[in-house]
């Protein structure tokens, strides 16, 4: 395992029963992730399915957990891949089918080959199949056929006819985090805080953007994070009006900013944070004009995070404090409640101004119930906040000073008891303290 984690198989187990009581009677199909090709004969580094991750902990490729549910009896079956020394060899131990009897609390247990003959067996008690969409394309393709020949069978009376997707109901337990899931949130962004001070100090002009991200990087791993959770954004000077961009291939300009949108994940938990700093170790007068509004937003949208509060709230709060803002400093011209109706804000800050975020960095935790009603924040949910300027090079209507820069400050919040936690408070974002950090000091 590369993670050592508070988490154990009884979390596991729990989490898995709690899916089955949220069942109705059926089989439920969730399949891990399969490695994926990068080119010819190489891959991506292995990442596991969240779900299939969430509700087993387990790491191997080509595993699949069959829940099963009918009249109050559960039944869990996971397939695993069978041991291969030859195999072994070349790609690394397996847990194997012996040893995933002892270590997973599960009914029984097979090898990944078998999983085509036992899914026909369980689906021949039960009309109701819920599948992963993020399943391998192989489970699911086994799924339909094996479904396929039980209705051209005419002697079986019983088959799966509804399809139901089950990460309707994963997402929905996922939404609130226990203490040990943001213990792992913390870990992450412990090494994510470690990475922006160390890339602050080392960032120079000249500097090509994938240079910058290699910095990152390196403190990720050697810190004991196996992986980004999503790619680093490094977006020197302009390039920062392009809100995902990862082409990184620029070099870093004496005089510009440079965002970065970089989080470590850890025992397979996201941290998200982005900071924007200036190449040379001060900001302009214009960049700190900027920079000071969007700060000042973030800081005030923090503030107002608290158990039955809601993100469209904060998302029309962010949208007027940033309205003023840009009005204040002449980016945008006219009353505040004129602008907001027309809409003319969202040129210059166009995104959402956080999300849910955990085993994924987007976690797709839903954001309104069943009636299309907002959930209201409640304790245990995370998300970020990253309200965000963006003035493109070419956009004559923006005061000249202003243009090509784009800002965005993002921190990682729990919602608490009595309000909320910035998870990373630790990580420098004042002007004085961005500057200190970027010019060599602090830690
Ligand atoms: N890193 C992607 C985001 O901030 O949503
Ligand atoms: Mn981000
Ligand atoms: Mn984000």
């Amino acid at each position: 395992m590369r993670y050592n984690t508070a988490m154990n198989e009884s979390t596991y187990k729990q989490r898995r029963d709690r899916l089955q009581v949220m069942m109705r009677d059926g089989v439920a199909v969730i399949g891990n992730a399969r490695l994926q090709t990068r080119s010819n004969d190489t891959e991506y580094p292995y990442r596991p399915n969240s779900d299939f991750y969430y509700l087993t902990g387990f790491e191997e490729d080509n595993a699949i957990l069959l829940l099963s549910k009918r009249e109050g009896v559960f039944k869990t079956v996971l397939f695993v891949q069978k041991k291969v020394p030859e195999m072994e060899l070349w790609t690394g131990e397996r847990l194997g089918v012996e040893a995933a009897k002892r270590r997973f609390d599960v009914d029984e247990v097979f090898s990944s080959d078998a999983y085509r003959e036992q899914l026909s067996t369980l689906l021949a008690e039960h009309t109701l199949v819920y599948f992963d969409l993020f399943s391998s394309d192989a489970v699911y393709t086994t799924l339909k056929e094996v479904t396929q020949e039980m209705l051209h069978t005419r002697a079986i009376t019983i088959s799966p006819r509804t399809f139901s997707d089950i990460t309707k109901l994963t997402q929905e337990m996922r939404l609130i985090k226990s203490e040990a899931e943001v213990a792992l949130i913390r870990e992450a962004l412990a090494i994510t805080q470690k990475a922006h001070h160390h890339a602050m100090k080392v960032c120079e002009e000249g500097m090509l953007e994938y240079a910058l991200q290699a910095e990152y990087e390196y403190v990720f791993k050697k810190e004991g994070a196996y992986s980004d959770a999503y790619t680093t954004i490094i977006a020197g000077g302009n390039n920062a009006n392009t809100l995902h961009y990862i082409k990184n291939d620029q070099r870093l300009k004496e005089g510009d900013l440079v965002l970065v949108d970089a989080g470590a994940e850890y025992g397979y938990y996201a941290s998200d944070i982005t900071r924007t700093y200036p190449v040379n170790g001060t900001f302009s007068p214009a960049q700190k004009e900027l920079y000071e509004i969007v700060l000042d937003v973030q800081l005030k949208i923090i503030a107002a995070i608290k158990p039955n509060g809601s993100k469209k709230a904060l998302q029309a709060l962010s949208e007027r404090l940033l309205t003023e803002g840009m009005v204040k400093l002449g980016i945008l011209e006219g009353s505040v409640k004129s602008l907001m109706d027309e809409k003319a804000h969202k040129q210059y800050y166009p995104h959402g101004i956080g999300h849910w975020m955990g085993i994924d960095v987007h976690d797709p935790c839903p954001y309104s119930d069943d009636n299309g009603e907002e959930l209201l924040f409640a304790k245990g949910m995370v998300l970020t906040i990253e309200p965000g300027i963006y003035l493109p090079e070419d956009d004559d209507n923006v005061p000249e000073k202003y243009r090509g820069i784009g800002i965005r400050i993002e921190d990682d919040i729990l919602v608490t008891t009595d309000g909320c936690e910035n998870l990373s408070e630790g990580i420098a974002k004042s002007v004085a303290e961005v500057e200190r950090m970027c010019q060599g000091y602090g830690h």
